[in-house]
């Protein structure tokens, strides 16, 4: 306890009296909620015999509870009739106050500064059952208020036990989703703000910041002007819209008009092997059945095989068919493949075909100029999806969704209720037409603090940084005997097996696990194992914003001492 409130920053008083209760999360076995429960309900009965209404008694409950250091005394004076509430009262009874959050909001951003200064201290992941927390927490809402602190409290303890901890300089799992702490101020203020873009009108600067840096990271990583980009929470959102676009694309609007039963000739999707998952779930959604999804061959380097892609479309032309998008993905999840994109726009532009490029990790990576070759011939594309909140360092969620064509992704969207109608509609972007959800949230605030917080520069440094990081590894992993880097490292994710001699198959299988378990078992690092060609490999992703040459180099004595 004393480590969880040093962490805090709270020394000097226990997290109990600040919180003025134990650290238990069930209500039944709670002596304090017992004992509060007695209290209020003997104030209860002084009041009924007494002067002060019902509802006055239910505002003391709740000033005791939402400040622990009001007394019973102070309530008991508020309850006398002359101090009779007024308006503002009741409504401080109701919402937190102004000034309850200014103190609490100092407190929460002590512990989220706490949390990311001592990250490094803490194991980056911990052993916990499932369902080991949701038995500790409440089975129902509390009918009374129990206070803010309660929240910060449940915190400590779901912090300490039952999360992975992805800020930290340890984390090589998955890819990176960098939270940079300007990106968390951005987003505090968004939902500060707490207004919402359902029109231009309803919200001005949230269209207009969006707008610019849209632009901004347009301009950042490379991308013509004729790019105009929209703010979305995911990558898989974008896709989905993408893909819907595609097919309002190429029936000439016909499927909104009359659903995909619209013309006879069945349309197509195409995507490497390697593409995300979401690529076929926004398929799926978006109204292509399972069997007009085709899974395009990767050659050597993981990357679509363009031959196989032709031969798939000129098949399906031949069969009557109509190719409708085809998905580029530059940086894969697996590997970090990027597609041919050039290559690729040269076949959708001969059949009419939308190009989408799935550019959700490796975007951040095209505002360094060195890396923009690896998507040469973005431009010809027709839809793009950069996820901010991977790599370049926006808390989750940011993804932005560039198309070349905005009139036509609006006409596909589009609706005109006459309760969102506007004065301004026709001399402003409303984007609600640019994707599925009619509120939006000032998202654009986090990405703006990021960028006018670091800069390009800094955040370029970054990025080289991870990228150097990257390379180092490999090169240490490539030179060992009996380890084998199975990718061409292309950005920050290296992909890597032990091999011992004569153990292949299964038994390479369970050796694989073995030492990866071995490793997470330290808490000392974390990784994501994934399958290639069939066998299990592990994905070593090094980006997180903490992450050193040092970590690294930890990391890599860490994997020998798990074969050894
Ligand atoms: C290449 C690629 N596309 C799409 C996604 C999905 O991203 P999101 O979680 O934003 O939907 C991922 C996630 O890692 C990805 O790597």
């Amino acid at each position: 306890m004393a480590a969880i409130c040093s962490m805090l920053g709270w020394d000097g008083c226990s997290a109990e009296s600040l919180m003025g209760r134990p650290r238990d999360f069930t209500h039944e076995n709670d002596a304090f909620t017992q004992a509060e429960t007695r209290e209020c309900a003997e104030q209860r009965s002084t009041i009924a015999n007494g002067e002060a209404s019902l509802r006055t008694y239910a505002q003391m409950c709740c000033l005791r509870t939402v400040d622990p250091t009001v007394g019973l005394d102070d309530t008991l004076i508020a309850a006398q009739p002359n101090h009779c509430m007024d308006n503002s009262d009741q409504k401080n009874l109701l919402s937190m106050t102004p000034e309850e959050f200014r103190r609490l909001g100092h407190a929460v951003v002590d512990w989220i500064a706490d949390y990311r200064s001592s990250a490094a201290e803490r194991p980056v992941s911990q052993a916990t059952d499932p369902g080991g927390l949701l038995e500790r927490l409440p089975m129902s809402p509390p009918a009374q208020p129990e206070g803010f602190e309660a929240v910060l409290r449940d915190l400590d303890e779901i912090a300490e036990r039952h999360l992975v901890h992805w800020q930290h300089p340890n984390f090589f799992a998955y890819f990176p989703s960098n939270g940079d702490l300007s990106a968390v101020l951005g987003d505090m203020l968004s939902a500060g703000l707490g207004v919402l873009g359902l029109t231009w009108e309803s919200a001005p600067a949230l269209t207009e910041v969006e707008d610019r840096v849209c632009d901004w990271l347009r301009q950042m990583s490379g991308l013509a002007p004729e790019w105009q980009g929209v703010i979305q929470d995911t990558a898989s959102t974008c896709s989905m819209i993408a893909l819907v676009a595609a097919r309002e694309a190429t029936t000439r609007y016909g499927a909104a008009r009359d659903g995909m039963q619209h013309g006879d000739a069945p349309l197509v999707v195409y995507a490497s092997e390697d593409a995300h998952s979401s690529i076929q779930k926004a398929a799926t959604l978006a109204g292509f059945g399972a069997d007009q999804i085709r899974s395009v061959e990767v050659d050597d380097c993981r990357a679509m095989d363009v031959g196989h892609l032709a031969a798939c479309v000129e098949e399906d032309a031949r069969r009557g068919l109509r190719p409708c998008a085809i998905v580029a993905t530059t940086g894969t999840t697996t590997t970090t493949a990027f597609d041919p994109v050039d290559a690729i726009a040269e076949i959708a532009e001969r059949n009419g075909a939308w190009l989408h490029v799935d550019a959700a990790m490796a975007g951040s990576a095209m505002i360094l100029p060195e890396c923009r070759d690896l998507w040469r011939g973005v431009n010809r594309a027709d839809s793009i999806v950069v996820n901010p909140h991977k790599w370049l360092g926006v808390s989750f969620d940011c993804s932005v969704f560039f198309v070349r064509d905005d009139e036509h992704l609006v006409r596909v969207m589009r609706t005109d209720p006459s309760y969102l109608r506007t004065a301004f509609d026709q001399r402003v972007k409303t984007y609600r037409d640019w994707g599925v959800a009619l509120g939006r949230r000032f998202r654009a605030l986090k990405l703006w603090s990021l960028i006018r917080t670091h800069g390009t520069e800094r955040l370029q440094q970054r990025l080289r940084r991870d990228l150097a990081n990257a390379r180092w590894f490999a090169e240490q992993v490539e030179a060992a005997p009996q380890w084998r880097v199975l990718a061409p490292v292309q950005l920050q994710t290296v992909c890597i097996r032990h091999e011992p001699e004569g153990l292949e198959g299964d038994a390479l299988d369970r050796h694989t696990k073995r030492w990866l378990d071995a490793v997470h078992g330290t808490g000392r690092a974390w990784m994501t194992p994934a399958k290639l060609d069939g066998r299990w490999m592990v994905r070593v992703s090094i980006g997180a914003l903490e992450t050193e040459r040092a970590h690294v180099q930890e990391l890599w004595r860490l994997l020998r001492e798990a074969v050894a």
